[in-house]
């Protein structure tokens, strides 16, 4: 193991003993210092609504920058390059909103889609989704026709708000969706396409007072769609209660308070940019940044600087592509007012720690956690040495074990499943329309299972090992082989595929394709580029194999399955391991 790294902090942790924390730890307490049994009961209210009832009325709730940069002065109308949000202006236009959609015939429990790029209209949606208690489902805006047609065919979405740069790809799927009522689109008032709502129109028509609805802790409050194994991806259910955990896991281990500036730099599309990149951090009354743009390392620093970001959570992926590209770039800025920074997504590889000392002064914290989990599980505390490629410890008021597949606890040092015992306020209640799936996380009495292997060492950190199954992840994104699979075989050249996720060093992993080519076809670079931009934009920009390698047959079990196992082995040069299931 690598050396304890135990940094004084320049400010006193909210979490100053974990001991003593976990000790005293009552879920029932936080609802209390939530305030939950007073007034009504709406996520949207405790995290927004009530701060304007105080001083924080005219705080900046939200540093919005648009793709373009600041200090752009482009002229077209469409693409803005900045605007501060204050909490009063975002109950307001959140109230309208929540009215428009109410005209639409929303309904309480009705599910709303939201497919946008990080526009402030994403984020004020997704608040008056939750205000008039319907489910949000937030998508990511590289997804392409198939994964939003899948998702909204399972949900069952009524309504679905989009931005015109995006709208061809709802055109595209829209007569396969009977329960698809209505369509908004964000950025274009006049040349609206057939069946289309405009946005700003309605908006503008709708009324700033909203009667925000009364719920119960168990509604759904939200749904992410999450990979697995097998079969398409799974609608992730979370409830009301769940901002209970999002409130004191922000408080906690994100350790924010009333004077900082948050960057979380996930989309929304993804648990973390839902959780931590809007609910947590406004639960707790705090200024955050979003930045519509993409990934560049000149443009986050600058961010960092012209913002004041005092606290970061972003992943490993983006970090390591910081280091890459090299310690010229950071000096040009002013980072000065850092004071922390978390990781999630990935294995925090001790290197990249090591580069964050050196160039932040920081040292950074990793957490983990799940979309299933609804809120950060295991993590590095501002209190708790860190000890580099290791996830940390168990929430407070959470149970982590190492376990085997009988549900016995495994002592320190053993690698085994590593599960949850159930009861946290944010775990997932149901994956949407799936009991069967649902229950296979819960096959060993007493544990949610998490999918991950682990082991812990004897004062009680978690490190991470691997997935148990063959879901892979990708600069912090899960991808399901299947999914994969099942698109590269809609390509007119394939025949049949397998999927497996290859080591890299800046991605975690990336996504490998094995093809067998249909008949009357060769291989070629033409083609294999075909085949990727097909994945691309049918799948998602981040789903698209990297790697092709045309086969002449691919193995399976005498079942049929595809043997990824091998397929990987072989790859990594690896044992192939017990192969009496093999076809012949
Ligand atoms: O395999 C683990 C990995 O990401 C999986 C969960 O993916 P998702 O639901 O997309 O949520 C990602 C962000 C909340 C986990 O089962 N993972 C997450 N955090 C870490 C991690 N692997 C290693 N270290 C982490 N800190």
């Amino acid at each position: 193991m690598e050396k304890e790294i135990h940094k004084e902090n320049r400010f006193i942790p909210h979490l100053a003993d974990y001991k003593k924390t976990c000790h005293g730890f009552r879920w029932e307490a936080v609802g209390k210092e939530l305030a939950l049994d007073s007034g009504k009961l709406n996520i949207a209210i405790k995290a927004i609504d009530q701060h304007t009832g105080s001083w924080r009325k005219n705080k900046v709730a939200l540093y919005w920058e648009g793709a373009r940069g600041r200090g752009s002065n482009q002229p077209e109308a469409d693409m803005r390059s900045g605007r501060n949000f204050t909490f009063a202006e975002l109950s307001t236009e959140s109230n309208r909103i929540g009215n428009m959609l109410l005209n639409l015939g929303v309904r309480r429990g009705d599910r709303v889609f939201v497919f946008l790029p990080r526009i402030p209209e994403l984020y004020t949606s997704i608040i008056a989704i939750a205000k008039i208690g319907a489910v949000a489902g937030p998508m990511f805006s590289a997804f392409g026709p198939e994964a939003i047609r899948d998702r909204l065919l399972d949900s069952g979405a009524r309504v679905l708000i989009t931005h015109a740069s995006l709208r061809e790809r709802i055109h595209q799927v829209w007569d396969e969706l009977p329960e698809l009522k209505h369509v908004v689109v964000v950025g274009d008032r006049d040349r609206l396409w057939k069946g289309e709502v405009s946005f700003e129109r309605e908006v503008e028509k709708s009324s700033r007072e909203l009667e925000v609805e009364d719920m119960d802790l168990e509604d759904p409050l939200y749904i992410l769609y999450t990979s697995g194994t097998t079969g398409k991806p799974k609608g992730v259910v979370h409830v009301c209660h769940d901002m209970v955990s999002h409130y004191i896991t922000t408080k906690l281990v994100l350790d924010l308070r009333e004077e900082d500036v948050y960057w979380c730099t996930a989309d929304p599309g993804w648990v973390t940019g839902t959780v931590y990149g809007i609910w947590g951090p406004w639960l707790n009354g705090c200024s955050q940044v979003t930045f519509e743009g993409r990934f560049d390392a000149e443009h986050w620093y600058s961010i960092i600087e012209h913002y004041g970001v005092t606290v970061w959570y972003t992943a490993p992926t983006a970090l390591r592509m910081l280091m890459k590209a090299g310690p010229e770039v950071v000096k040009k800025y002013n980072l000065k007012g850092l004071r922390y920074i978390l990781s999630v997504g990935e294995p925090l590889n001790p290197e990249v720690i090591r580069w964050g000392l050196e160039v932040f002064g920081l040292c950074i914290h990793d957490t983990w956690w799940q979309t299933e989990t609804g809120a950060i599980m295991i993590a590095n505390y501002p209190s708790m040495p860190v000890r580099p490629g290791s996830m940390g410890k168990p929430f407070p008021g959470t149970e982590a074990a190492i376990i085997d597949n009988k549900g016995n606890k495994l002592p320190p040092g053993t690698r085994g499943i590593l599960a949850l015992k159930p009861g946290w306020p944010s775990m997932m209640r149901a994956l949407w329309g799936d009991e069967k799936r649902y229950k296979e996380y819960f096959t060993i009495p007493g544990w949610y299972t998490t999918g991950d292997t682990a082991y812990m060492d004897n004062e009680g950190y978690f490190w991470f090992i691997g997935r148990a199954d063959d879901v892979i992840m990708t600069a912090g994104h899960r991808v399901g082989p299947f999914e994969v699979e099942s698109a590269l075989v809609e390509h007119r050249a394939v025949a049949e595929s397998g999927v497996i996720g290859k080591p890299d060093p800046e991605r975690g992993e990336i996504i490998k394709a094995f093809i067998v080519l249909r008949h009357g076809f060769k291989p070629s670079k033409e083609l294999e580029e075909d085949i990727k931009e097909f994945i691309k934009h049918r799948l998602s920009a981040h789903a698209y194999p990297r790697e092709i390698q045309f086969m002449d047959g691919i193995p399976k079990t005498r079942s049929g399955k595809i043997m990824r196992r091998l397929l990987k082995a072989r790859e990594l040069g690896l044992p192939e391991g017990d192969l009496s299931t093999l076809e012949d």
